[in-house]
């Protein structure tokens, strides 16, 4: 009788004790971003530390990138909790429609008047808070808002190889030396695979399988990582990535879309973004708005949008910067101009519910439940997720913490129970005896 009073006593006494404990203390925070990681990627190779991480942690089914399935815009959603017509990153590349400027890619990542209209990323809404932050390689880590940097920036260069596993290493060992001998509060670190690999050799091929092999062992390293660090009991990690992925569909096997048999594309038109996967976009020459949309509305093999006429699920149609008409190419197809040039045998961009667009989410650390597999989800809601793991006010977001929150021992109450009872099973158990 004495002892059940004990042990009661010592049930409320840790259940009491760990959420109080879990308020004061803020974790660290890593986000990972593995680039163009279709949802399945994991089901037909051999992954045990994918799979290792599943049971330790948290397992979305998959999620759903935003209106364009493309790594800047869907990068850039993620960090901000904001639909791409709001944050205006409309494109990979940036551009200026009256002086046809187009600055390629990893240009483009350094060029702050791509990134900053006035929405903040996580990295400076932390920073506001007395957070510390850095970004290793991560879409809109090295710009600056509002005249403000991120403490800590890696910017990866043109031309820098992407599936280097020893410098993926390297990278999560200076990563974790951020955390535990510098104070860093979050960082954020993107590696460039399996995108390259899936649009070099398509998504369904060996050399695919491979690079899903390397992540995997990078995985391995990086947990393995984090108990050198001591870091275990300290640091949350959220693995992503932006869009999936498919096989390009070509010659026998299809007529490929070369927009310029259906409209002169020299007369009617003044800009385009074209011959890049499967998302275009045209601005017509004065008064010939019409012209183009009927032309390509006779086009096969794609859908054709008046910017103000975009569905509203898209969340595009409000973007000032997005050219007046937007192509989305049926699954598989590339948006030729007026040549075949292009070579990828894989690609993205393509509509956001065609399940070779989903990708992945994952996450582990003491933050979140074990073996927890979630529904599916908008990637727009991992924001609110990152501010609460974070302890910080999140700046005005399209996301919802509902989304997530089933995830995360929900404010330290479970997680005092959980404890409560491997306390108490082995006491019942001695006195049973
Ligand atoms: C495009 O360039 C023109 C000419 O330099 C400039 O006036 C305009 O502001 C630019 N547009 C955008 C959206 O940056
Ligand atoms: C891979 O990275 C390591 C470490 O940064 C470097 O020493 C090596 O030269 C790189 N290998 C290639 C092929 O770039
Ligand atoms: C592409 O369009 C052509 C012409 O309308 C049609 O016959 C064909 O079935 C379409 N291909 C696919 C894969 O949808
Ligand atoms: C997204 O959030 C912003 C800021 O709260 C708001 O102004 C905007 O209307 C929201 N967009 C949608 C589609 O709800
Ligand atoms: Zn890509």
């Amino acid at each position: 009788m004495r002892l059940q009073v004990f042990l009661v006593l010592l049930a409320a006494t840790c259940a009491a004790g760990t959420p109080a404990k879990s308020r004061e203390k803020r974790n660290k925070l890593l986000l990972v971003s593995f680039d163009g990681f279709r949802w399945d990627y994991d089901q037909d190779v051999d992954t045990p530390h994918l799979d290792q991480m599943a049971l330790d942690g948290v397992k979305a089914k998959y999620i759903t990138p935003p209106m364009l399935t493309m790594t800047a815009p869907s990068h850039f959603t993620t960090i901000t909790g904001r639909w791409v017509e709001d944050h205006e990153v409309v494109h990979n590349l940036m551009f200026n429609t009256t002086t046809n400027l187009k600055v390629p890619y990893k240009q483009t990542l350094s060029r702050s008047e791509w990134w900053d209209n006035g929405i903040l990323p996580l990295w400076i809404t932390a920073q506001d808070q007395g957070l510390k932050t850095a970004s290793f390689f991560f879409p809109g880590g090295a710009a600056t808002y509002r005249g403000q940097k991120v403490n800590r920036v890696r910017l990866e260069e043109a031309g820098h190889p992407d599936a280097n596993y020893t410098e993926w290493c390297q990278n999560i060992d200076t990563v974790m030396s951020w955390f535990s001998e510098e104070d860093f509060d979050l960082v954020t670190l993107y590696y460039g695979e399996p995108d390259n690999v899936g649009h070099a050799k398509g998504p369904e091929t060996e050399d695919r399988k491979n690079i899903i092999q390397q992540i995997d062992r990078t995985i391995g390293y990086l947990r393995g990582a984090i108990k050198r660090h001591n870091l275990d009991d300290s640091l949350d990690v959220v693995i992503t990535s932006d869009h999936g992925m498919t096989t390009v569909k070509k010659r026998p096997l299809v007529d490929e879309i070369i927009l310029n048999k259906y409209l002169n594309l020299f007369e009617l038109v003044s800009f385009e973004i074209l011959d890049y996967g499967g998302f275009g976009v045209l601005t017509p020459r004065p008064g010939k708005e019409q012209e183009v949309f009927d032309a390509l509305s006779n086009a096969p093999n794609l859908t054709v949008y008046k910017k103000h006429e975009i569905p509203e699920s898209f969340h595009l149609g409000r973007s000032e910067r997005l050219p007046p008409i937007v192509v989305v190419a049926d699954l598989g197809f590339n948006l030729n101009s007026r040549f075949v040039v292009y070579i990828n045998k894989g690609d993205h961009g393509f509509h956001n519910g065609e399940m070779d667009m989903k990708t992945i989410f994952r996450a582990f650390g003491p933050s979140f439940k074990k073996n927890f597999v979630s529904e599916p989800f908008d990637s727009i809601h991992i924001y609110p997720l990152l501010c609460k793991l974070l302890r910080i006010e999140p700046a005005p977001h399209n996301g919802s913490l509902e989304v997530t929150e089933a995830m995360l021992w929900s404010g330290g109450e479970s997680q005092g129970a959980r404890f409560s009872v491997v306390l108490l099973l082995p006491l019942l158990l001695s006195t049973a005896l």
